[in-house]
């Protein structure tokens, strides 16, 4: 049975774009594979860890071959037990707004939860890094409000889409596909593309 994780950024609840465009993905999801699990990850529910000093120092100490102790063990421990539950999946579904271009602190935090040496990556100083997250796909929503592709640079740049690709590739997770909403709030009519979005999901969530 297939295992799906739907891992959202926005904390806006029912007034965010992104968690919308998700729970179409999903009920399409749903009704294509009535068999499957489907789980949701909020990334702002309070479980995510931290890592600072202690889980950025357990993560050279393990870099440098030995195994962390103390305040570094507990913080190493608390990372492994997020990168589990996510890896008990095979298929992920990630919403991601645009914040200041880039992707809300949460879901980086996320990523610097996880993104460890065996765990994600594999690593050789002749090579570089070898994605570890083999077999596994993923969709992602993409929102902004006033970046788009084709606008003018004053409406800002794209750092959200372009990190969070390369850091699916970079795991591993070569097989993914996008759903954009990014209404064009001078020249349109942000329904239309909003059910164009939607519709995409629909569709994008019965294939997935
Ligand atoms: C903290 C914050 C920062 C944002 N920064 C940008 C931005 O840099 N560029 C942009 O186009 N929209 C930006 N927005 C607008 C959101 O991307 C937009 O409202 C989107 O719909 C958010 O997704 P959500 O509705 O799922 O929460 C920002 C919104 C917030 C709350």
């Amino acid at each position: 049975m297939t295992r799906l994780l739907h891992i959202s950024a926005s904390p806006r609840g029912t007034a965010s774009e992104s968690l919308a465009i998700a729970t179409t993905f999903l009920d399409a999801y749903r009704e294509a594979h009535p068999g499957d699990t489907v789980d949701h990850y909020d990334l702002w529910d309070g479980t995510l860890p931290e890592f600072g000093p202690a889980g950025a120092g357990a993560k050279m100490t393990v870099f440098g071959g030995a195994s962390p102790e103390g305040a570094q063990h507990h913080a190493w421990a608390a990372a492994r037990a997020v990168f589990d539950r996510f890896d008990s999946y095979d298929r992920y579904l990630f919403s991601v707004p645009m914040w200041n271009a880039g992707v809300p602190y949460v879901l980086k935090q996320f990523i610097d939860v996880i993104s460890q040496p065996g765990w994600v990556f594999g690593f050789d100083p002749e090579q570089g890094y070898t994605g570890l997250l083999q077999g596994k796909k993923a969709a992602v929503v993409y929102t902004s409000a006033v970046y788009g592709p084709g606008r003018a640079p004053s409406f800002g740049a794209d750092f959200q889409s372009t990190f969070f690709n390369d850091w699916l590739s970079w795991a591993g997770i070569t097989e993914s596909t996008a759903i954009e909403f990014r209404p064009n709030l001078a020249t349109s009519d942000p329904e239309t593309s909003r059910r164009q979005a939607h519709a995409q999901a629909r569709e994008e969530g019965k294939r997935f």
